[in-house]
């Protein structure tokens, strides 16, 4: 495979030369991006004398000495011509600037145009691997569906013991693996996925919505995308950021929900229902912010129009796999669901609890088939998760 393996400005930088060494010994072909502060620590000269190819260094550098390509090399190009970027070590900085876009020099550039599989090894100080603003970035991250290979607890190189040290060569060497082991199993599809909540309003300030955070649809999205399809991701209002390589439509209503669904229906070979639509909303929108008059206040509510059972009719050769968020009962009405509404399966989920469905990172779902067949997936993170729904899908086109 070809890999782009990017190191960043820290004293870990050093250790990403016999990295690079023990990709090539796998087989894979190496092509180093050194930051401009990673040239502080190693020289470019080291990488192409192991990888056998120029080194690619900062994108606004004029100066181009032997052992380096700089602004003549095209990051989407680079993009394009690689399976998998790793950066290893991963600064707090190039952590930043991957999880909110910002693109200042050539790996941050190529970072953004990339859309394959990115595996993160960040290295640091313990103080700056626990800062709030890290784990925040690292989350977003995560979200993405990037591995990140946490750093290992030891002495560090700021004279501290503690977690922010680059973790062993091996484990990053497995996480490149296991992550390019995954199947693209899933090229021939092209799912219609819808993700989050819908937002009735009541009001110019008001609405009606739900807890869906849209970490279970976003982390079948990427997942789906990781194996080789292609996505179309209707989706509601969230404060995610979707994976790269999806083709993205924002709606709030349900009702703009089923006219994307619907617009966009001709190409699917596939339709994964994980949005928390909105059963009911609001009979009229008011145009004026409704005031406090001392007393209760009744809103009448009207059903929204059901987008799965609209789908189950009219679904054709496409597989259509419905979600139902339950608070008991869960086999009853998940089989119920897959029979009423014409779906190949069903993904049931109990809501309400702590650490799982609703916002939760992670879930445990029953999938409901045909013919009387239930699969329990225990807890597990919502990436793994969507593997598991996305290989009984693999099944049912078998
Ligand atoms: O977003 P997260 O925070 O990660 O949480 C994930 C989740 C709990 C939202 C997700 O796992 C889930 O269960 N999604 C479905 C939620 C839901 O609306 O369930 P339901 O049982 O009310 O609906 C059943 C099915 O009908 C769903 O596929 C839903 O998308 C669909 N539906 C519902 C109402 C409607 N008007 N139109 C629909 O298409």
């Amino acid at each position: 495979m070809r890999i782009v393996l990017g190191v960043t400005g820290g004293i870990a930088a050093y250790k990403a030369a016999e990295l690079a060494r023990s990709l090539i010994r796998n087989g894979h072909e190496v092509q180093a991006v050194l930051t401009r502060s990673a040239e502080e620590f190693i020289r470019p000269l080291t990488f192409a004398s192991l990888t056998g190819r120029k080194v690619i260094t900062d994108i606004f550098s004029s100066a181009s000495p032997e052992a380096t390509l700089s602004s003549s090399v095209e990051h989407i190009g680079v993009a394009q011509e690689h399976d998998l970027l790793l950066v290893a070590p991963a600064t707090a900085n190039i952590l930043a600037k991957f999880a909110h876009g910002l693109a200042d020099d050539f790996l941050s550039t190529l970072y953004l145009a990339f859309s394959g599989p990115v595996v993160l090894a960040p290295a640091m100080n313990d103080k700056m691997w626990a800062h709030p603003a890290t784990l925040a970035n690292i989350e977003i991250l995560r979200g993405r569906g990037h591995s990140i290979v946490d750093p290992g607890t030891g002495f560090l190189a700021c004279g501290t013991i503690g977690q922010g040290r680059l973790s062993e060569n091996e484990n990053i060497l497995a996480a490149v693996e296991a992550v390019l082991a995954q199947p693209k199993d899933l090229a021939q599809e092209t799912i219609l996925l819808t993700a989050g909540p819908t937002q009735e309003p009541i009001d110019p300030v008001r609405y009606l919505s739900n807890r869906s955070s849209g970490k279970m649809g976003y982390a079948l999205a990427q997942a789906a995308i990781t194996r080789g399809a292609r996505v179309i991701l209707v989706t509601g209002p969230v404060a995610l950021e979707p994976p790269t390589g999806a083709q993205v439509i924002r709606v709030k209503t349900a009702q703009e929900m089923h006219d994307a669904v619907f617009a966009n229906l001709e190409p699917a070979t596939t339709i994964i229902k994980c949005a928390a639509v909105a059963d009911y909303r609001p009979a009229a929108v008011l145009t004026e912010k409704i005031k406090k008059n001392g007393i209760g206040l009744s809103i009448e509510l009207e059903r929204t129009v059901d987008i799965l059972e609209e789908l189950g009719a009219r679904k054709g050769n496409r597989l259509l796999v419905g979600f139902a968020a339950e608070t008991t009962n869960l086999r009853d009405y998940a089989a119920r669901k897959l029979e009423n509404k014409h779906c190949d399966m069903i993904v049931g989920n109990l809501v309400g609890g702590l650490d799982s469905g609703f916002e939760s990172d992670n879930n445990e779902v029953l999938l409901a088939l045909r013919g009387g067949v239930f699969i329990e997936v225990p807890k597990a993170p919502k990436s793994q998760i969507a593997n598991r729904i996305l290989d009984q899908l693999v099944k049912l086109r078998a």
